[in-house]
């Protein structure tokens, strides 16, 4: 389960309802998806070849086609971030700047860990949200945000598209953001 921090009180925020009652202020989606119904090799499994991804994919067909009627995404694959990935130290820097999108960004977490960290109202500032296997968030368009890794550095997710290039991010610059 999703467990969400205020970076401004240090707050923290547990339990499914009330994760799910925060977000929804700010119009962030929470579900989730039953990583259980994956073969045992295809979870915490963090070097997958281009088959086991599909085969992913393929578990979560209905859920994935669930979406596409709800919110009409129209591409979708599978993620893998681990020290293994050439580049991580490179990525992981792109990734944390502050941005937006033009549309939603959502992501499955299938197995690992990752955190978007996101803007809320003046009043409570940023907050991160800490996704574990089966949390779905989805960060709607125009919100400031950013995901990162925990230490564990390691993560498969699915990501849904709209637009090819609705996910570019446009830096967002925040003199008021707290570092951590
Ligand atoms: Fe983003």
């Amino acid at each position: 389960m999703a467990e969400i921090r205020i970076r401004n009180t240090n707050e923290i925020i547990s339990g499914d309802d009330n994760v799910r009652k925060f977000l929804s202020r700010y119009e962030v989606i929470y579900e989730h998806w039953d990583v259980g119904k994956l073969p045992a090799q295809l979870q915490d499994n963090f070097t997958l070849s281009d088959e086991q991804k599909s085969e992913i994919l393929n578990t979560f067909e209905a859920e994935i086609q669930d979406l596409v009627a709800r919110r009409g995404y129209r591409t979708w694959d599978v993620i893998t971030l681990s020290e293994a990935t050439p580049n991580i130290e490179e990525l992981l820097a792109k990734f944390e700047q502050i941005h937006t999108h033009t549309e939603d960004e959502i992501r499955v977490i299938i197995s690992g860990a990752g955190t978007f960290i996101i803007k809320g109202d003046d009043e409570t500032g940023y907050f991160d949200v800490n996704l574990v296997p089966g949390d779905l968030i989805s960060v709607p368009e125009n919100t400031a945000h950013f995901f990162t890794l925990t230490d564990e550095r390691k993560v498969v997710a699915v990501r849904l598209f709209v637009e090819e290039n609705g996910w570019i991010a446009h830096p967002y610059d925040d003199p008021t953001f707290q570092k951590s």
